[in-house]
């Protein structure tokens, strides 16, 4: 039976494009859309098959295993996740572990004793010992948002370097050139890309990296909030922060409020994600965008192809950040 994955190497496009196709949601180019409907009619493709139960002893269930669910990313994660999911008739069983490994093999081992049919897992780690286990053991399993080190794996993640980089290039073309960063956490595979996108763009434009301009955060407000407290306290001039995700920008912003510190007059300020917050805060928060929607009904239809058998090799699925400028930066 043909798969997503058929279609879009026979239409000549993306899995993202297809999804977008057949969901009817987003934009697709009239041609590629002509391109994706032919490949479907030839292949006779039908999204549907998946519902229709051609395993037996299937629990339509699948188990959703995400680090931070009070993180607006993580929650819109977790919905395109369910609506997917809920379309090809599958439940969902949300996992929210802190972060903490621990509670991630508690929660691998619980998800294993209920059957589920499948799990999609952004990790909390880079390596996961029991998620190499469960892929050895033939689970269905998919990883997104960060790659661990287990190889052969659907993985589908944003491509964060590019982003990192558009986001300094972005404060560079404003006329910035002491950038500070505020980076996650330095066992995040996205976290590490991140960092090494603005270290790389700063060397292309020949800026120097000042570490006293870098400092790391655990993706949570409070580490914003902590981080801009400590670029403050290091009495180094910049003129603008680039924070690897929206949630400590948020952070970073309220900090340098409270020291009667303008945004964007005296420090402009971009961040990641576009959670749905950061168009809702004042000034609203320029970011690096991750497709959120598309990412995660990928990785659904990636597990259910797996779940239905149709899988053959294992896809890495990288889709591009977007720069969306609101009120957070301004010229120096
Ligand atoms: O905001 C949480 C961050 O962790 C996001 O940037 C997401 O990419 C995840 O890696």
């Amino acid at each position: 039976m043909p798969t997503i994955n058929d279609v879009a190497k026979h239409a000549q496009t993306s899995i993202s494009s297809v999804s977008r196709v057949l969901n009817n949601s987003g934009y697709v180019r009239e041609e590629v859309r002509r391109r994706v409907l032919k490949a479907v009619e030839e292949l006779q493709y039908n999204p549907n098959a998946l519902a229709r139960g051609l395993i037996k002893n299937k629990s339509n269930t699948i188990g959703l295993i995400l680090p931070d669910i009070l993180n607006p990313f993580f929650a819109h994660v977790a919905r395109g996740v369910e609506d997917t999911a809920r379309s090809y008739g599958y439940n969902v069983f949300l996992c929210n572990t802190d972060g903490s490994i621990e509670i991630e093999n508690q929660y691998l081992k619980v998800l294993e004793q209920k059957r589920v049919d499948g799990i999609i897992y952004a990790a909390s780690q880079r390596g996961s010992q029991l998620i190499a286990k469960l892929k050895d053991k033939g689970t269905p399993l998919v990883v997104l948002d960060r790659q661990i080190e287990c190889v052969d794996i659907d993985t589908v993640h944003i491509n964060n370097y590019q982003g990192a980089y558009m986001a300094v290039n972005y404060l560079v073309s404003l006329g910035h050139r002491k950038i500070a960063f505020i980076g996650g956490p330095k066992d995040i595979q996205s976290a590490v890309n991140r960092e090494n996108g603005y270290r790389e763009a700063l060397q292309a434009h020949g800026l120097v990296i000042d570490e006293d301009l870098i400092k790391y955060g655990d993706f949570r407000y409070e580490g914003g909030y902590e981080g801009a407290g400590m670029l403050l306290a290091g009495k180094k001039a910049f003129s603008a922060l680039f924070s690897a995700n929206d949630m400590m920008a948020i952070g970073a912003i309220n900090r340098f409020v409270e020291a009667g510190i303008k945004v964007p007059d005296d420090i402009s300020i971009v961040g990641f994600d576009d959670i749905p917050f950061a168009k809702l805060i004042v000034p609203q928060l320029t970011t690096i965008a991750q497709p959120i929607q598309d990412m995660s009904r990928i990785a659904a239809e990636l597990l259910l192809e797996q779940i239905e058998g149709e899988k053959k090799s294992s896809r890495e699925v990288i889709l591009l950040p977007k720069l969306v400028k609101r009120k957070t930066c301004k010229e120096v």
